[in-house]
């Protein structure tokens, strides 16, 4: 029996490996760590060697799961692939979960999985793991979409059967030789990538606690944040972000330099109870700072540049197209359906759009378009106005007939 794993570098998807070898006798464990731009911080993000750093710290990961028992272990980039074929779309979306959540941690899942799958299939593997517990989200996502992309493929969830709380899981992996840093672990679980970071459990559990300052490594707080705002263009082409204050970048570039501009001044932190999929509520903690951006900017430029139909249907399509993100079906045929149609309307979504950045909030302040449906002879109230003022009169007659007769006969008029 041959498994590729789904790995992080953690506790749990580390123990994972004896785990899977001893107790379901998984002769073969080939590990798969997929850099989806985790790690990053804020603070790390302007230094000229947070690459090298992430790379060493990549390549640790790597040894890691060689030392714990690992056959081969992998270590892919797939940044650019995530946000072109993960993050692009969902932007152009419009996509908030609950109306509120861009879906960061929910758009790598499809990801990860579409790689278990490609290297399960590359090395002859029966199945793929990973390390999600049975309570959540990630489990679907992950589950169901190996399951669309090769159904034979059987799926293994360790830590989904095993029971053990964190201690127990140090201490089986202790007995095969594992060792787990001292520094005390947090209290968090965290989610991490290049679209930001998801933050649940410990303390944040009750409510009504406030989120400590130290959760956040992406946004500075208000009270931290610089006391003039500042102005940040992004360029559009086809419902795309192509480019930030005139210059041309790469998408991956283009949102790491948007989460530090906006992280800087606190844009991006959200604090919500959710729903998840699997019935429990949960609080959630969410740092999206280029990605929330990109989302209110491109909402903006399409208020512009869509129909009024196409604008007011789209947002029903948004909504769903959310939920099946959040609820695990990203490899679905109504998923795909809804992709066809978000694709139709990006066609003229071209143009800039301006924002100030200010103690915790991105304000639209400016849009453009070559593509502007926004006409200011038709919108003006001065003398350039060239409505036809005598034409609202029929109209509204029209428009107001079926309410007039309706009013009528319900006052028994003649
Ligand atoms: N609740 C969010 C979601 O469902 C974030 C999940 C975070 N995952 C994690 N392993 N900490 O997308
Ligand atoms: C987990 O339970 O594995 C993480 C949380 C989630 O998937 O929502």
């Amino acid at each position: 029996q041959k498994v590729v794993l789904a790995y992080s570098g953690g506790v749990d998807t580390t123990v994972c490996i004896p785990y899977l070898r001893q107790e379901w006798g998984v002769e073969e464990v080939i590990t798969l760590a997929v850099d989806v731009g985790q790690g990053v911080s804020l603070a790390t993000a302007e230094l000229a060697e947070t690459e090298t750093r992430r790379q060493q710290e990549l390549e640790a990961i790597r040894t890691k799961a060689l030392a714990a028992g690992a056959t081969v272990s992998l270590v892919k980039d797939v940044r650019a692939e995530f946000v072109r074929d993960y993050a692009l779309p969902a932007i152009q979306a419009n996509a908030l979960y609950e109306g509120r959540y861009p879906l960061s941690t929910a758009l790598a899942r499809p990801l990860i999985a579409q790689l278990l799958v490609a290297v399960a299939e590359e090395y002859g593997a029966d199945g793929v793991a990973h390390g999600c517990t049975g309570k959540g989200n990630d489990q679907v996502r992950f589950d169901v979409s190996i399951a669309a992309l090769n159904p034979q493929l059987k799926v293994l969830a360790p830590a989904r059967e095993w029971g053990m709380s964190r201690e127990q899981t140090m201490a089986y992996g202790e007995r095969f030789g594992l060792t787990f840093p001292v520094k005390k672990s947090s209290p968090y679980s965290i989610d991490s990538n290049l679209l930001g970071q998801s933050i649940e459990a410990g303390p944040l559990e009750d409510p009504w606690f406030e989120p400590p300052e130290e959760i956040y490594t992406l946004t500075q707080s208000v009270t931290q944040a610089p006391d003039q705002p500042e102005y940040v263009t992004v360029e559009f082409r086809q419902g795309q972000p192509v480019g930030l204050n005139g210059e041309n970048l790469a998408a991956v570039t283009l949102v790491e330099q948007l989460n530090v501009l906006a992280g800087r001044h606190g844009v991006g932190r959200i604090d919500m109870i959710e729903n998840r999929l699997v019935g429990i509520k949960s609080r959630e903690i969410y740092e999206v700072p280029g990605l929330l951006v990109l989302i209110t900017a491109h909402q903006a430029l399409e208020s512009m540049t869509l129909t009024r139909d196409v604008s007011h249907y789209k947002r029903g399509i948004e909504e769903t197209y959310a939920q099946l993100v959040y609820n695990g079906l990203w490899f679905s045929p109504l998923k795909a359906a809804l992709d066809a149609f978000i694709q139709q309307t990006q066609e003229r979504v071209t143009g800039s759009v301006r924002l100030r950045l200010f103690k915790g909030t991105a304000v639209v302040v400016g849009r453009q378009s070559p593509d502007s449906l926004y006409d200011p002879n038709l919108a003006t109230y001065t003398e350039a106005d060239q409505f036809d003022h005598r034409a609202a009169e029929g109209f509204i007659y029209v428009w107001g007939l079926p309410v007039r007769v309706w009013s009528q006969v319900g006052q028994r008029l003649p």
